[in-house]
């Protein structure tokens, strides 16, 4: 049983005609990476969507673990707890996801949520913090950090959830080049730590070393509309 699969996919945004998404059939192995590739506008983040339950096919089906994930199963309360514990989701736009009052918070956000213990939700947030090299940001609004450093607490926020899934859109972006290696060197260690990765990147040498599987994204038949696409989260 494959981690995920896509069979005949597609999906159009609502009052479009074009589908972003058109009859994509794709497999995505248990413990494998999975590089996402397109120019701007040419779908990655909203496959991703899809991929998280945030969307969901017009036509085609997505399995998650076997499981057909339809909008009807994830309206379960326990099914979409489960789903989403195991996905974890770094948004293209880290401020869309940080909304807590410090980073401390952000972090435990995840892991209280999930209804962990008290003294489990601490370790666990004290372990991604220094982990990620923000314990000396633990106090301060997220709202104020660097983007850089938003993009840390992000990915922190996320990993506290330990997902055995993670899907990254576009993790490098905006990074410094110490920070790009941080994280190279981090992917790769989950990667060998066996969790399934799936990243929208332009970054060569990640796919290179980390890549199984390389989707390239088409533009959709642009021909109909000459207004520049914007970018999205
Ligand atoms: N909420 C939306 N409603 C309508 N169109 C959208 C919406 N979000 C994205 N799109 C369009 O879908 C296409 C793919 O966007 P996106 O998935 O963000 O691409 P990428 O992540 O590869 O840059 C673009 O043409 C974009 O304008
Ligand atoms: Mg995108």
């Amino acid at each position: 049983m494959s981690c995920m699969e896509l069979r005949n996919v597609s999906y159009t945004y609502p009052g479009e005609k074009m589908p972003v998404i058109n009859n994509l059939t794709l497999q995505i192995e248990k413990g494998t990476c999975l590089a996402v590739r397109g120019d701007n506008g040419s779908g990655k983040t909203t496959l991703f969507r899809l991929l998280n339950g945030l969307a969901f096919p017009d036509t085609g089906r997505y399995m998650f673990e076997g499981t057909v994930i339809t909008e009807k199963y994830l309206k379960n309360n326990r099914a979409s707890k489960a789903f989403h514990k195991k996905i974890g989701y770094l948004f293209q736009n880290p401020d869309v996801m940080l909304f807590n009052g410090t980073v401390y918070d952000e972090i435990a956000f995840g892991p209280r949520q999930m209804g962990l213990p008290d003294e489990e939700t601490d370790r666990r947030t004290r372990d991604c913090l220094q982990l990620f090299g923000i314990g000396h940001l633990a106090e301060k609004a997220p709202y104020h950090l660097s983007g850089g450093q938003k993009k840390r607490v992000a990915l922190a926020a996320v990993m506290a959830l330990n997902p055995d899934v993670l899907i990254l859109d576009e993790p490098m972006a905006g990074l410094d080049a110490g920070s790009r290696a941080f994280l190279h060197d981090f992917l790769s260690q989950l990667k060998k730590a066996g969790k399934t990765l799936i990243m929208a990147t332009h970054d060569e040498q990640l796919v290179r070393d980390l890549a199984d599987q390389v989707l390239v994204m088409e533009m959709p038949n642009m021909e109909m509309s000459d207004t520049e696409t914007p970018e999205t989260v």
